[in-house]
């Protein structure tokens, strides 16, 4: 079966080179970012294209190519069911099978662990997994208003600042996807006036719109936002870098599914797929070991998801975290739950953060970094002598490549993994979300 695809596909006036040619060939395998791997008169990698595929393809800046026909077909190729998959930089793994996918993330991870750190795992917990489709629970849509083009609200096209607009979506939970039309609609009319840069859409508790603005919200606009929040059943909040706010009547904002009450700002993070969310921390907190008795540290901890429930189980928790908004919100979550021993630091983990526990033995460490790591966060840890550092380390990470390399850097401190998983946090997507568990040797 061949199959066609849109010549106009990542196209872009940057990439376009006088050293373009054509080649023929056969896929590898894929990268840790979906694409296809060519070697064919050097190594090509080809967004779209699937392992032992027969492909061809115009080649365009270094090792990039386009994929302009697939001449053999994978029989784990699937047809993508969104309309915008040729154009959205979204859902980059849509033409594979999900479980494919899945294999593919835990090979990946595998591969990545070896590679940069030299290490084999051999205890791999069981995926978790959830539905393939309408988990986002929170996404962020951009706006764009050129001149002389209509109003365009959607996500941004593959590898450029472009937006594509969208009036379906088929990884956004439901409640958010009903709002795009009306939202691509009202926000026409408005956008000036309020200067609109992005939105945000959060589940959390009910449908809840964050317009980022950059001029003062009037009384008229407010009214209108009244109306639409009441027609279309949602909270409308607006953030203009100095403040975040409900526009219309709200609701307290909280996580529904989580063990514990968990308040947050709208535009802080959440994990976008809550559904597994609750799974996820129960797998980190089993893994971790953490007892009664235990002074434990987490990095990265974001408005508490993690360190409530740790908290219910050690003697003392630390957490870190950069944003002050956050942290704040931690302490008053473990506040209103009871929990007193939580001590929170608004830190930027890039600079010194061992010092604010004043020597202290650290038994359990728990982190969970943003894409690009923590390799500075962690490398602090060779400052304690060794009796005062964590017998086991619990890494959540949302980027295999930066988890690989700062597992080498764990190895090299003593470490080596005792379980490693992948959360099928982001289907459709080649982004892997995996946990893994370092104990001292
Ligand atoms: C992947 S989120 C995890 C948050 C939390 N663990 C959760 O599950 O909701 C990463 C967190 O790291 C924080 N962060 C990013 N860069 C940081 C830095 N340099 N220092 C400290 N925290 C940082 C972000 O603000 C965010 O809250």
């Amino acid at each position: 079966m061949a199959q066609f695809f849109n010549p106009n596909r990542g196209k872009s006036r940057a990439n376009t080179s006088k050293r373009q040619q054509y080649l023929l060939g056969e896929v590898s395998k894929l990268d840790h970012q979906g694409r296809g791997i060519l070697r064919q008169q050097g190594t090509y990698f080809v967004a779209g294209a699937l392992p032992g595929e027969r492909i061809r393809v115009q080649t365009q800046a270094k090792h990039q190519a386009r994929l302009v026909e697939v001449v053999e077909a994978s029989d784990e190729r699937v047809t993508p069911p969104c309309p915008y998959y040729q154009r959205c930089g979204g859902c980059d793994l849509q033409h594979l099978s999900l479980a494919q996918q899945r294999q593919h993330k835990q090979q990946t991870l595998a591969e990545l662990l070896s590679k940069f750190a030299a290490i084999e795992v051999t205890d791999w917990a069981p995926m978790l997994t959830g539905e393939g489709w309408h988990y986002r629970q929170r996404a962020r849509l951009a706006s764009s208003y050129a001149r002389g083009q209509r109003f365009q609200l959607g996500f941004r096209q593959r590898a450029s600042q472009q937006v594509v607009a969208i009036e379906h979506c088929q990884v956004l939970a439901p409640p958010l996807a009903a709002l795009l039309v009306p939202l691509q609609q009202w926000l026409g009319e408005h956008y000036q006036r309020i200067g609109l840069g992005h939105v945000e859409l959060i589940a959390q508790p009910t449908p809840l719109v964050l317009l980022r603005v950059t001029r003062a919200l009037d009384d008229e606009f407010v009214q209108q936002a009244e109306q639409f929040a009441a027609q279309h059943g949602c909270q409308l909040w607006s953030d203009d870098g100095q403040q975040t706010r409900a526009i219309t009547a709200a609701d307290e904002v909280r996580l529904t599914h989580h063990p514990l009450p968990l308040n947050f700002t709208p535009g802080d993070f959440i994990q976008v797929n809550q559904a597994l969310n609750p799974a996820m921390v129960a797998q980190a907190l089993s893994w971790l070991e953490a007892t009664a008795d235990d002074q434990v540290v987490e990095l990265f901890a974001g408005m508490g998801n993690f360190s409530l429930p740790l908290a219910q189980q050690v003697k003392q928790l630390h957490c870190f975290e950069v944003s002050a908004r956050m942290i704040q919100q931690l302490q008053d979550n473990a506040a209103a739950a009871g929990l007193s021993h939580v001590r929170g630091h608004a830190v930027d983990l890039n600079h010194d953060w061992l010092s604010r526990l004043n020597s202290m033995r650290i038994d359990k460490l728990l982190l969970d970094p943003a894409r690009s790591g923590a390799q500075a966060a962690l490398a602090q840890l060779q400052q304690l002598p060794a009796a005062q550092r964590p017998t086991r380390i619990v890494y959540i990470s949302c980027a295999a490549d930066t988890l690989a390399r700062d597992s080498a850097l764990l190895k090299q401190l003593g470490y080596g993994i005792s379980k490693a998983g992948v959360i099928d946090m982001f289907p459709q997507t080649h982004h892997i979300e995996a946990m893994v568990a370092f104990a001292k040797e």
